[in-house]
């Protein structure tokens, strides 16, 4: 079992390699940052739109109940006035008289006082205020004017979008939307949280990846029960497993205010087992509340049955960044291996599912003052390119490529030698070496086989 502080310096490492390595940079890092915003580097973006693309493979491609959409950012303020985000999405935020600094009130003990930072303002004997509720939407003003008419929000969860088109989406998509049916949204959401913090894991802009699954009110509690165990093997497809997971049943008088069952899907992160995703059972509480405040019920029509009913909602929500901290913190690992000479070194390996792997094979030339080598190797670079993504690299020794590859982790490298081009006789000729990352087992492969090799243990 690892101790606090092996924790906190494995966080420590994970943090600054993805800096290093051009994972996720602190957003404007040039003017100081901008506290709870992140920009992905490029393999962050990589690992990013993997996930997204697989997210989207498993819950929308693959399925026949399942249709998408893509919302607008900006919201109206009456159908978050609706949804109760207007007047209740807030957190309960004090003061300290003496550090001027702002924390949740229920997270003092976790946060650090602002004169004080290795003490947290219980610790410190901080002079608190007493709570008060902190609205954390992002308000803003649509055109030339700045009134009460003009305000909007940027929206603080992607769900609302897809309950205020819910009646478009079964009017234009006919037949294909029977119920049990679902809509499902990746897009960003904004929240101006009192203290963003565990690098990307509280963030005020981020990103989610939501399904709201609708059926009729005799099955929604069997649904949330599905939906948790399609989800938790979600998470094992791309390289997290079961038992790093931890399921929450939330209690009552702690789920949210629309749901009556919920269970949050929690990772064992360095920094604790915090929570991925919820699966929520929202019941009938947003589509009755929009029906309420438009003065149109927001139905469902079952032409064969000859029935109108406000359907119920079970909505998977997960967030896309926490799943990217998790699958960094997931992949990192170092291992003690012995070189050619016989001198022990650490390897920092990323050990991810290949299918999240931001680059998917490194080419290299075994020397890159050999033309024909160069030249070979670029040519299976280019043969590669159109179907996954690949670099090329030819400076240093390559033990060193390998490295480098391992820490952003590459799951294949291929290398041109001497063998490929013939020059040991015909034997070997047109093959290369393909090197596994996590075995570092090497193997020798026809350049003419080579995609096929690849495409088959990449998927
Ligand atoms: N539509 C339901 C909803 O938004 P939530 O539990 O507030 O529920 C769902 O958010 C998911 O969004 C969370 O499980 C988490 O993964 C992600 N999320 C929420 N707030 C976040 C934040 N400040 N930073 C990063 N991710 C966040």
């Amino acid at each position: 079992m690892a101790t606090d502080s092996e924790r906190n310096e494995r966080m420590e490492k994970i943090v600054s390699l993805c800096k290093r390595k051009g994972f996720i940079f602190q957003s404007a890092e040039i003017y100081g940052g901008l506290n709870g915003c992140w920009d992905y580097g490029p393999l962050g973006a990589e690992l990013k739109r993997n996930l997204r693309n697989y997210w989207w493979q498993k819950n929308v491609t693959e399925r026949d109940d399942i249709v998408g959409l893509d919302g607008s950012i900006l919201n109206h303020q009456d159908m978050l006035k609706a949804s109760g985000h207007v007047g209740g999405f807030s957190d309960p935020m004090v003061d300290c008289r003496t550090c001027k600094a702002r924390f949740r009130a229920d997270q003092l003990g976790e946060a650090k006082c602002g004169e004080k930072p290795s003490k947290s303002p219980l610790e410190n004997g901080c002079d608190l205020t007493e709570p008060r509720e902190f609205n954390l939407m992002f308000q803003t003003w649509m055109g030339a004017s700045r009134d009460e008419t003009s305000v909007a929000y940027l929206r603080p969860e992607t769900a609302q979008s897809i309950f205020v088109q819910f009646k478009n989406v079964c009017d234009q998509t006919g037949e294909r939307v029977k119920i049990p049916f679902g809509i499902a949204q990746i897009g960003k959401a904004f929240r101006n949280e009192i203290n963003p913090r565990n690098f990307t894991f509280r963030s005020r802009e981020f990103e989610q990846m939501e399904i709201e699954y609708f059926c009729r009110a005799q099955d929604g509690l069997r649904l949330t029960d599905e939906w948790l165990e399609t989800r938790i093997r979600f998470y094992e497809a791309i390289g997290i497993p079961r038992d790093k997971l931890h399921i929450l049943d939330v209690p009552d008088g702690e789920r949210a205010h629309y749901s009556s069952k919920t269970y949050d899907i929690e990772y064992d992160f360095p920094f604790g087992v915090q929570e991925l995703e919820g699966v929520a059972y929202r019941t009938d509480h947003d589509l009755k509340a929009h029906s309420e405040a438009v003065g149109k019920p927001q139905e469902y029509i079952d032409q064969a049955a000859g029935e109108k009913f406000i359907p119920h909602v079970v909505e998977p929500s997960a967030g896309c960044d926490r799943t990217v901290l998790a699958i960094l913190c997931e992949a990192y690992d170092e291992e003690t291996i012995t070189d050619e000479k016989g001198k022990e070194e650490t390897r920092t390996v990323m050990r991810f599912d290949p299918k999240m792997a931001p680059i998917k094979c490194a080419v290299f030339p075994l020397l890159k003052n050999k033309p024909e080598l160069v030249e070979q190797a670029k040519a299976i670079k280019a043969q590669l390119q159109p179907l996954m993504n690949v670099t090329y690299d030819e400076t240093g020794a390559v033990g060193r490529r390998y490295r480098r590859q391992d820490e952003i982790g590459t799951p294949f490298c291929v290398t041109v030698d001497f063998d490929t081009i013939g020059e040991n006789g015909p034997d070997l000729e047109g093959t290369v070496t393909v090197r596994e990352r996590d075995s570092m087992a090497q193997e020798r492969v026809k350049i003419t086989e080579l995609a096929g090799y690849l495409a088959e243990r990449l998927r």
